[in-house]
């Protein structure tokens, strides 16, 4: 199951990532969590301690590593460098595990300008492919809302992607932007979940405003959940309601991917 999770900044993606990579995990199968997030916290939302979450340095930013594969110095726009790197011992050797999670902290793919042809971009781009494409493991991609840059081919084989909204028309807007990228780059199937809910009415106004997207999953709002970020605890199993609406949406998720 390959599974890409986007939305507005704030809206609850890493929390969502994160919570559905342990609950797989749990489970015994085999996850890779990716942090695609310029503002990356996935780690810690995994559970890991700030300490050691703060010292990961995310792929994009390892020169030497880059310059190995791509025979190119990172930033460099222009010079000669392989359009096909070697990536398929990235997770193994970058991956840390977290609490049964291979978490891969990657960092973003730039935009636009010279940004679209530097050594880190194509780097990033062929690792996604490969964990979409080639890998075996579950891989939950935890990203910022702008998807364009995944690339084609790596979108028509993703099997979800999810956005993430909450109470809020903003988050709506995103969503919006969100499916009409989708849309263009082939992804097969696309799937809002709900966050932050307080209240049936604002569920209810809510869903009027996202008739053109399928629901899949409902999270409420949650004091638990907002403090394991300020107190630096996973948030996944921190509230028994909460949790069980995420097992519910993993286990959709596995229902419609696998079917
Ligand atoms: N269901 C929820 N209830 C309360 N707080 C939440 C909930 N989901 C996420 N949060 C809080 O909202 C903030 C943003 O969540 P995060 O998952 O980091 O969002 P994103 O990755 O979309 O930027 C965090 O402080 C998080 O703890
Ligand atoms: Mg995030």
């Amino acid at each position: 199951m390959k599974i890409a999770i986007s939305g507005k900044g704030g809206v609850g993606k890493t929390t969502l990532a994160a919570c559905l990579a342990k609950y797989y995990a749990q489970k015994n199968y085999k996850v890779i969590a990716v942090d695609a997030d310029p503002d990356a916290n996935l780690a810690s939302a995994l559970g890991l301690e700030y300490g050691k979450a703060s010292k990961i340095i995310p792929l994009v930013e390892m020169k030497a590593l880059i310059e190995e594969r791509t025979g190119a110095k990172s930033g460099e726009y222009g010079s000669y460098f392989k359009l096909n790197p070697k990536v398929d011992d990235i997770p193994e050797k970058f991956g840390i595990e977290v609490d049964g999670v291979r978490l891969l902290v990657a960092g973003t793919i730039k935009a636009g300008g010279s940004g679209c042809y530097c050594p880190e971009n194509i780097l990033l781009k062929r690792l996604f492919k490969h964990l979409v494409i080639d890998r075996d493991e579950i891989i939950i991609l935890d990203m910022e809302a702008g998807i364009e840059h995944l690339g084609r081919g790596t979108c028509e084989n993703m099997d979800m992607l999810i956005i993430v909204i909450e109470p809020g028309l903003r988050s709506i807007q995103t969503a919006y932007a969100v499916q009409k990228m989708a849309k263009d780059l082939g992804i097969k199937s696309l799937f809002i979940v709900i966050n932050k809910i307080k209240s049936d009415e604002e569920k209810k106004l809510l869903k009027e405003s996202l008739k053109d997207f399928e629901v899949l999953g409902e999270l409420p709002y949650s004091d638990k959940v907002r403090q394991s970020d300020l107190k630096n605890y996973s948030p996944c199993a921190s509230d028994v309601k909460f949790y069980k609406k995420i097992e519910e949406i993993a286990n959709k998720i596995k229902e419609f991917i696998t079917v």
